[in-house]
């Protein structure tokens, strides 16, 4: 593996330092750390005392973001866990008050090009796809082990495959010959599997079925869940918390859970619409065409 220069280019930057409003000395937690994109903006804007917590369920990203955030080494520090354990990493970090956090959801581009995981449909690699490496469940069991029928289900719920009843036919008939062992065997069984007149044009055929498999396989809509609770307890009052998605099923998820927050009285939303990245943007770095940004503010504690 490679751990050398940044690939990722961290997006909607300029948002996510409106949003999450980094003040001196405050302190964050940048529960996705990567590459230490984002963390590396707050860490200027909170000097000279404010820290930073990052966690990252990839023990890659945390050598990863060691390394970009070298400089600022007595202000941070890094977690390798999921974000699903917030609160028992904060105890255990002691790492309080916190005045926003930030999530920002899915893959890095060194995931995608440099981990070897099998994150890309482009190039030869195992069918991993987790995040953490002591995950039991590997895209490779999901795609030799399910049932045909979880198979279709993971793809239409996770990926809204419109063809997962046959890509889900076409791997059980496949494996019954031979194990299916590589992202590039997934992809011409996928490729078989849908009408010739699929098979070009913009998005790859494959890009649902990886987003899907990806997702079942690091359970990442459970994760989410569990995660917003805790963001809001542990969140100071007048804490932010910015959160980033590339999907509809975790923007809805977003979506619905800061309103009924809101309902409640607890937080106020600072987005009536997700935010999402401007042409430029989208221009310069491709990968920000999905991303929609949707922040709330803690209220003060009435009792
Ligand atoms: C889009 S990248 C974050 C990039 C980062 N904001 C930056 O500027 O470099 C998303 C990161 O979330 C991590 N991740 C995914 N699921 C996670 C989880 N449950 N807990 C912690 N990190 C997770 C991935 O390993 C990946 O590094």
């Amino acid at each position: 593996m490679n751990f050398e220069i940044s690939l990722h280019i961290p997006v909607l930057t300029k948002e996510v330092l409106e949003y999450l409003d980094p003040k001196q000395n405050e302190n964050f937690i940048d529960a996705t750390v990567g590459e230490g994109g984002h963390s590396m903006l707050i860490l200027e804007k909170n000097k000279p005392n404010g820290r930073v917590l990052g966690i990252d369920w990839d023990a890659g990203q945390i050598e990863n973001s060691k390394l970009h955030l070298a400089d600022f080494k007595e202000r941070i520090v890094l977690v390798n866990d999921s974000y699903f354990n917030l609160q028992n990493i904060i105890a255990k970090e002691n790492f309080a008050p916190v005045h926003g956090i930030l999530l920002d959801l899915g893959m890095s581009s060194w995931q995608l090009e440099k981990s070897l995981k099998g994150f890309s449909f482009t190039k030869s690699e195992p069918l991993d796809m987790r995040y953490d490496i002591l995950n039991s469940t590997t895209a490779q069991k999901i795609i030799n082990e399910e049932s045909q029928f979880e198979l279709e289900k993971i793809l239409k719920e996770y990926g809204e495959e419109k063809f997962a009843h046959n890509i889900a036919k076409k791997i059980v008939e496949k494996r019954r010959f031979k194990k299916i062992e590589s992202t590039l065997e997934l992809v011409s069984i996928i490729e078989e599997a849908i009408p010739p007149k699929f098979r070009h044009g913009h998005p790859h055929f494959a890009t649902r079925s990886f987003q899907a498999i990806r997702i079942a396989v690091n359970r990442e809509l459970d994760n989410l869940t569990g995660f917003l609770p805790q963001a809001i307890e542990t969140l100071s009052s007048k804490g932010r918390l910015v959160i980033i998605s590339f999907h509809s099923l975790e923007d809805k998820i977003v979506k619905n859970f800061f309103k009924e927050m809101e309902k409640l009285g607890l937080v106020k939303i600072l987005t009536k619409k997700p935010v999402v990245a401007c042409a430029s943007e989208i221009l310069a770095n491709p990968r920000s065409r999905s991303a929609k940004l949707r922040a709330i503010i803690k209220l003060e504690n009435r009792s």
